[in-house]
C-alpha cells in the first residue's frame, strides 16, 4: 500500500558566537564548574549577541539546512518555528524567518511547547504534510533563553543557552511498512497539572511583563525520566521496535544525566546515544536537532538509520518520534 511519508531532506544548525564557560558563571553567581558538571555534564553556553533575536538564529539554522538539502526558499511553502522565546509576543517569529528568507508565497507559525518544541514541531509538519497541506516544510527550533534566565538565581542560570536547529522536512512516498525512509510514529502528551514546577513569572495577559524561568529541578528530574521512557515505549509498541533496533537515540539535551537514566531505562547501548548538551547546555526546542545536526554533519548518522527523538520539558509536555532517515 502507497502511503504518504515525510522525510527529512536536510539539516542545519547555529550557535551564537559568544561562550559562556562554568568559570565565567562562577564569576557571575555562587557555583563552580564541578557543581555544573557533575549536576548536568554542562560545560559551557552560547549567549545571543545584544540585538541578536531568536529569528535570526532560526534562519541561520534554516538557510543551512536548505543548503544541505539542495533547495532555495522558493522550494518551500511551510515554515514551523518552535519556540518559548519570540522576537515580540506577535507576529510568530516564523513570518520574520519568512521575510529574512525572502518568501512571499506560503504560510509559517510558531509552536509552543518549550522544550518539547521540536518533537511538536515536526509531528505537526508530518500532519501537514500527510494531510496534503504541505509539501516541503522548514521545521526550525530557535531559543534565545538567556533573555528570560533570572542571572541571580544559580539554580536556573547554569542550565540554559541560546541556539537554534533545523530539518528541511519533504512528502515521499513509502510503502507502509517500517522499512520506509521518514517519520514512522509519533507521541505527544502533556499534563498542565505541573504548570508550578517549570514556567515563567511573566507574559503579556498576566503581568505584561517577559518573565524569568521558575524551576523546581529535583521535581522536574523526578518526573522526566518516566514521561520519556513511556513515550519512547509507545513508539516501540506502535511499530514493533525495540532499543536494540535503533542506531541513534537523539534525546532533548536538558542535562546528561537525565539522558544517560532514560537510556539506562530503555536499555540503549551508550555508543547510541548522541549527546551534546556539554557544548550549548539546554536550548529548550533548539536542543534536538542541535544533536541531530551535529551527528549527521560529523558522519554518524546515515541513510536508512533508525533514529529516535524525544523531549520533555515545561507544561509539562513530552513527545516522541521514530524516523528512518
Ligand atoms: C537542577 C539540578 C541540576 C539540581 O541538582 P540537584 O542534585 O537536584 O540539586 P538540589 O536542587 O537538590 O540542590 C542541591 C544543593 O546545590 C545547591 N545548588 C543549586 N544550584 C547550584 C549551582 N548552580 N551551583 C552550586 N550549588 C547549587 C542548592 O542550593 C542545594 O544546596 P543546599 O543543599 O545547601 O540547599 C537537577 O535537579 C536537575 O537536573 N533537574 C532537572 C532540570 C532540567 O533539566 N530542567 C529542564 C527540563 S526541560
Amino acid at each position: 500500500m502507497s502511503v504518504v511519508r515525510s522525510i527529512v531532506a536536510g539539516s542545519g544548525s547555529y550557535l551564537p558566537e559568544k561562550i559562556l564557560t562554568n568559570e565565567d558563571l562562577a564569576k557571575i553567581v555562587d557555583t563552580s564548574d564541578e557543581w555544573i558538571v557533575q549536576r548536568t555534564g554542562i560545560k559551557q553556553r552560547h549567549i545571543a549577541a545584544e540585538g541578536q533575536v531568536t529569528s535570526d538564529l532560526a534562519t541561520e539554522a534554516a538557510k543551512r539546512a536548505l543548503e544541505s538539502a539542495g533547495r532555495t526558499p522558493d522550494d518551500i511553502d511551510t515554515i514551523i518555528l518552535a519556540t518559548a522565546t519570540p522576537d515580540n509576543t506577535f507576529p510568530a517569529s516564523a513570518v520574520t524567518v519568512q521575510a529574512n528568507l525572502g518568501m512571499t508565497h506560503g504560510y509559517a507559525f510558531d509552536v509552543h511547547a518549550v522544550c518539547s518544541g521540536f518533537v511538536y514541531a515536526l509531528t505537526t509538519a508530518d500532519a501537514y504534510i500527510r494531510a496534503g497541506l504541505a509539501k516541503r516544510c522548514l521545521v526550525i527550533g530557535a531559543e534565545t533563553f538567556s533573555r528570560i534566565l533570572d542571572w541571580e538565581d544559580r539554580t536556573t542560570c547554569v542550565l540554559f543557552g541560546d541556539g537554534a536547529g533545523a530539518v528541511l522536512l519533504e512528502r515521499a512516498d513509502g510503502e507502509g511498512s517500517t522499512q520506509d525512509r521518514g517519520i514512522l510514529t509519533s507521541h505527544l502528551r502533556s499534563d498542565g497539572r505541573h504548570k508550578e514546577k517549570l514556567f515563567v513569572d511573566g507574559g503579556p495577559s498576566g503581568t505584561q511583563t517577559v518573565g524569568h524561568v521558575r524551576m523546581e529541578g529535583r521535581e522536574v528530574f523526578k518526573h522526566a525520566v518516566g514521561m520519556i521512557t513511556d513515550v519512547i515505549e509507545d513508539a516501540f509498541s506502535a511499530t514493533g521496535f525495540s532499543a536494540d533496533d535503533l542506531t541513534w537515540f537523539i534525546p532533548h539535551q536538558a542535562n546528561k544525566r537525565i539522558i544517560d537514566a532514560s537510556a539506562k531505562k530503555l536499555k540503549i547501548a551508550p555508543e547510541k546515544v548522541v549527546t551534546t548538551v556539554q557544548w550549548h547546555g539546554n536550548t529548550s526546542a533548539a536542543s534536538i536537532p542541535l544533536a541531530l545536526d551535529t551527528a549527521v554533519r560529523d558522519g554518524r548518522v546515515k541513510k536508512n538509520d533508525l533514529l529516535m527523538l524525544e523531549a520533555m520539558g515545561g507544561g509539562f509536555t513530552w513527545g516522541s518520534v521514530l524516523l528512518r532517515w
